[in-house]
């Protein structure tokens, strides 16, 4: 229902996709922060994309939800995204893998696994486990060996094949971390306490065989439904390993339709993007560079000082009052800004005149001062020539967000935190 609409916001529940299934297509074969949910991307790309098709850009790809419903709709799309894993992951969910090829592979690989079970063949004992801090924290020895085993047959059927060994990996990614030492149902890293840990044992070559059929009919699904597409085929998804404050490899004046979710604010007192995926990226050799994620996503390097040139009133107001019971937070709050301020001016760039841009946000509270990150981000978005259309306000219905949070900073200390997310529609002049 929608509800009385002020300075083009309003309230709309039927944003909220209360009872629906939100694991369509290839859009469950992997958790990820925050995800944006399918039929909202398919609503905006219903109402905003050109009918004719054209080019999707996401600049926080995440996992690739949007990527994913750009190809069911006929878009070429592109994924940005400064994180190896969820690089990975949205390779793996938009990506056309033939059905039959992936069957013969994953019966391959579930026969050693089985076989592995047996110890026919195998010997735990000798199997080489990888080396990285705080591996015997995170792991109980046995499920380390178990988890090698199934890397290393991984590795040895679908070394030729790139698109299957991804999907693989992908599915023993998903593993590792249902497998891990730590609590379920957190984004950051937590351990489970010590008197749960006694009796936890995971089956690891169980839940993997279980993740590997569940994934085998989302792919399945995702290209059948691809197939029923005009030109399928000649469709493209490319994902860049880049940083959208800086120059990105597309062209100027090239996307038609801008949808994404951006992060909600630094990842040390929001959502840990780079800690939720370091136990996956590390056993997949994702973390060659020794990059810490959370210190170069948005946010992450802390401004010396308020002063800013970014012309969003409502911005300032909350920062004063920030800054009025602790400067220091004050400023990490800026930074994001400023981050997101540099991606609107790349954004500016790629876009084609008149596209539109869909962005859903969320309104963190710091030091109990929600900062309406939906009006700054109009007000930013003015300076660069993109102009509010409208904004719709919705309910988050599950627990995709932490619905607690510690926006203090001061341990076991938590409150409330966003239960609405903010669907802000801007149009490029
Ligand atoms: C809210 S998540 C996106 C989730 C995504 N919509 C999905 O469905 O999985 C925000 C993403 O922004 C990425 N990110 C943060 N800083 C970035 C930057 N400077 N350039 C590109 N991506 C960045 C994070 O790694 C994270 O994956």
């Amino acid at each position: 229902m929608k509800k009385k609409i002020i300075n083009k916001i309003y309230e709309d529940t039927s944003w909220d996709f209360r009872t629906e299934d939100t694991k369509t297509t290839s859009q469950g074969i992997h958790n990820y922060p925050a995800m944006m949910i399918p039929q909202i991307a398919r609503r905006l790309i219903e109402l905003y994309a050109p009918k004719k098709g054209g080019i999707l850009l996401d600049p926080f790809c995440g996992s690739g939800s949007s990527l994913v419903e750009a190809r069911l709709q006929g878009l070429n799309s592109y994924g940005v995204d400064i994180n190896p894993l969820a690089r990975l992951i949205a390779k793996v969910k938009s990506a056309l893998i033939e059905p039959e090829l992936l069957d013969e592979y994953i019966k391959k690989v579930k026969s050693e696994v089985i076989n592995a079970e047996f110890n026919n063949g195998f010997n735990l004992s000798k199997i080489e486990i990888p080396k990285f801090n705080g591996l015997e924290f995170w792991f109980k020895k046995d499920v380390i060996k178990r988890l090698q085993l199934i890397k290393s047959i991984i590795l040895k059927i679908s070394n030729n094949s790139p698109d299957i060994k991804d999907f693989l990996l992908v599915t023993f990614s998903h593993t590792v971390r249902d497998c891990s030492n730590t609590r379920n149902g957190e984004f950051k890293l937590y351990r489970m306490p010590e008197e749960k840990l006694l009796n936890y044992s995971p089956d690891v070559y169980k839940r993997f065989i279980g993740k590997l059929e569940y994934n085998y009919e989302a792919i399945k699904n995702f290209y059948t439904e691809c197939k029923k597409i005009k030109n399928y085929n000649a469709l493209w998804v490319k994902i860049l390993d880049e940083d959208t404050r800086k120059k990105i490899s597309i062209p100027d004046e090239s996307v038609d339709i801008i949808l994404t979710s951006p992060p909600y604010g630094d990842s040390r007192t929001t959502v840990a993007y780079g800690q939720y995926t370091k136990l996956s990226s590390e056993w997949l050799g994702l973390n060659n560079n020794k990059k810490d994620i959370d210190k170069i996503s948005l946010g992450g390097q802390i401004v010396n000082s308020l002063e800013n040139q970014l012309g969003s009133e409502s911005l300032n107001i909350s920062l004063k009052h920030i800054a009025e019971q602790d400067e220091k937070r004050a400023r990490e709050v800026l930074s994001f800004y400023i981050d997101l301020d540099k991606c609107l001016a790349e954004i500016k760039r790629v876009m084609k005149p008149k596209g539109y841009i869909c962005m859903v946000v969320g309104n963190r509270t710091v030091k109990g001062i929600q900062i309406p990150t939906d009006k700054v981000l109009v007000e930013i978005s003015n300076k660069h020539g993109i102009l509010h259309k409208e904004t719709v306000i919705r309910n988050i219905p599950n627990k995709r967000m932490p619905s607690k949070n510690s926006p203090t900073n001061v341990k076991g200390k938590l409150s409330s935190t966003m239960v609405k997310e903010y669907i802000v529609i801007l149009m490029n002049q």
